[in-house]
């Protein structure tokens, strides 16, 4: 059992590395993206809110995702959580480590997913997802078995999302080195950051992964 957070840029491959820790190793995958998702959808004004601020790749505020992490720290995880997303700033980062110790929780492993920016452009406008269950594919990379029909439940809903432009890219990328990247040296100070190599094939991203859990 161990609670981790993947750290990465967008398109690093945090959240296709942690549907496998999910499936895997019984861990909850706490995404922070995928939660705003929903909340875009909820037809809310805090969701119109959500949508305009994510759509062109800014930062939601600080509040909000602490909050939608707070409520999530209450899930049954046998395995443990895996952050996805979340920390991607010093304020979270600092919150993160309050809500676990209230819980009596202990954070085991910190893993940067480490990839050259030239790489992220192409994997972020060749994603596609499935609508109904979240499996993540990619048009060269990792396509579908069968063209528009996903490999894990069979549904024809493949979707694109809204900030996968390059426009929206360019500034989510300065987001995370201007906001995000400092973690690695907090984290790294603090004795639990680990990093892989997330150029390299999944399955060796996983397996580098499943080392330094191993360790934890
Ligand atoms: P979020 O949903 O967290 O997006 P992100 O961090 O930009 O990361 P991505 O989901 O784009 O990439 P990923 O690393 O998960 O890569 P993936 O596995 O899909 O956040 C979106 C937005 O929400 C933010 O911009 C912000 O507005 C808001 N937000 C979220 N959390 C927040 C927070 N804490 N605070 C404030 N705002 C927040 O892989 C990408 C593609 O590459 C896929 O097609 C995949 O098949 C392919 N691929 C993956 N691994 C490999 C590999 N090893 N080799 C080849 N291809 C690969």
């Amino acid at each position: 059992m161990a609670n981790i957070i993947l750290l990465g840029p967008p398109g690093a491959g945090k959240g296709t590395q942690a549907k496998r820790l999910v499936d895997e190793r019984a861990m909850v995958q706490l995404s922070t993206g995928d939660m705003l998702r929903e909340a875009k959808t909820s037809g809310t004004e805090m969701g119109r809110l959500v949508a305009e601020v994510m759509d062109k790749g800014h930062l939601v505020t600080d509040d909000i995702v602490i909050g939608l992490i707070e409520e999530k720290l209450q899930t049954h995880a046998p395995g443990g959580y895996i952050f996805d997303g979340f920390p991607r700033t010093l304020k979270q980062a600092d919150a993160l480590g309050e809500l676990m110790a209230r819980v009596g929780e202990t954070l085991d492993a910190v893993i940067e997913i480490k990839v050259d920016d030239e790489a992220l452009k192409a994997r972020i406008v060749g994603r596609y997802t499935c609508g109904n269950c979240g499996a993540v594919y990619h048009d060269t990379n990792h396509p579908t078995k069968l063209a528009g029909i996903c490999d894990v439940c069979g549904s024809h809903d493949m979707k694109r999302r809204a900030d996968d432009t390059e426009n929206a890219l360019r500034t989510r990328m300065l987001a995370y080195y201007r906001d995000t990247s400092p973690l690695i040296g907090y984290y790294y100070a603090k004795g639990q950051l680990s990093a892989v190599d997330g150029l390299a094939e999944m399955d060796a991203v996983a397996g580098a992964i499943a080392k330094v859990l191993d360790k934890a």
